[in-house]
């Protein structure tokens, strides 16, 4: 249905030269590029902010794949669709109205995305996919790079699968954390069809084939 998609996670890449990271993924023959903005409040941890983003945004074609670990996210996803963000992707958990959130994210001319965390219940976002182009599962607890890889979290994926199925919705349904050349044909399996990873990316000894290797079509 949808086909399958390598995102790498330029948190881990280099925060000073974070251009480079971008043409790392593009020479890699990535499409898409995952960007995660931490506010040290919903996750205990610092990123990026629009300026970040819409620098980048100028020098490159991919699509911006923007991840916002921030409490209360409506005060800023105008600012980041401004700079060029291609999808806005919100944590359920962060704001009471996250069917009003996404559809502003739409209404700006962003796909919208709502992710859930490992502890919180995948009811909670059943409501919301028909105002969603992508839902995402986090495989770990967010706010770092470089975690293990939890399983258990592949039983929503393959829920989001069934429902996409029955309702003939068509968002995208994206895994997020400790995804590795050894996990992720798990989570194809399950259902996933957009994979981030971080590490495992730029870790990656022969980054193309990776990414060839996770957007072969089956
Ligand atoms: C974690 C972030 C992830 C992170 C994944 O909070 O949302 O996008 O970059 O990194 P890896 O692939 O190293 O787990
Ligand atoms: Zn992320």
């Amino acid at each position: 249905m949808n086909p399958p998609v390598l995102a790498p996670s330029i948190l881990a890449g280099n925060h000073a030269h974070l251009a480079d990271s971008l043409q790392i993924a593009a020479d890699a023959g990535a499409s898409w590029v995952h960007i995660d903005i931490m506010d040290g409040h919903f996750v205990p941890n610092l990123t990026f902010g629009p300026q970040t983003v819409a620098d980048l945004r100028g020098g490159s074609p991919l699509f911006f794949d923007t991840h916002l670990m921030v409490s209360n996210p409506d005060p800023f996803v105008e600012p980041f669709a401004r700079s060029g963000a291609d999808s806005i992707t919100i944590h359920v958990e962060a704001t009471p109205y996250p069917s009003r959130t996404l559809r502003d994210i739409r209404n700006l001319g962003c796909k919208s995305g709502i992710v859930l965390n490992p502890p919180t219940d995948i009811s909670s976002v059943l409501p919301l996919l028909g105002d969603a182009d992508l839902a995402l599962v986090m495989t770990v607890n967010p706010g770092f790079g470089g975690q293990a890889f939890m399983q258990d979290q592949l039983r929503k994926v393959e829920t989001l699968a069934a429902v996409r199925d029955r309702l003939g919705l068509a968002f995208r349904i994206e895994v997020d954390g400790g995804v590795n050349s050894e996990n992720w044909s798990l989570c194809r399996d399950a259902g996933a069809d957009t994979f981030v990873a971080g590490t495992a990316f730029y870790k990656h000894p022969e980054k193309a084939a990776f990414r060839k290797a996770v957007e072969a079509k089956i």
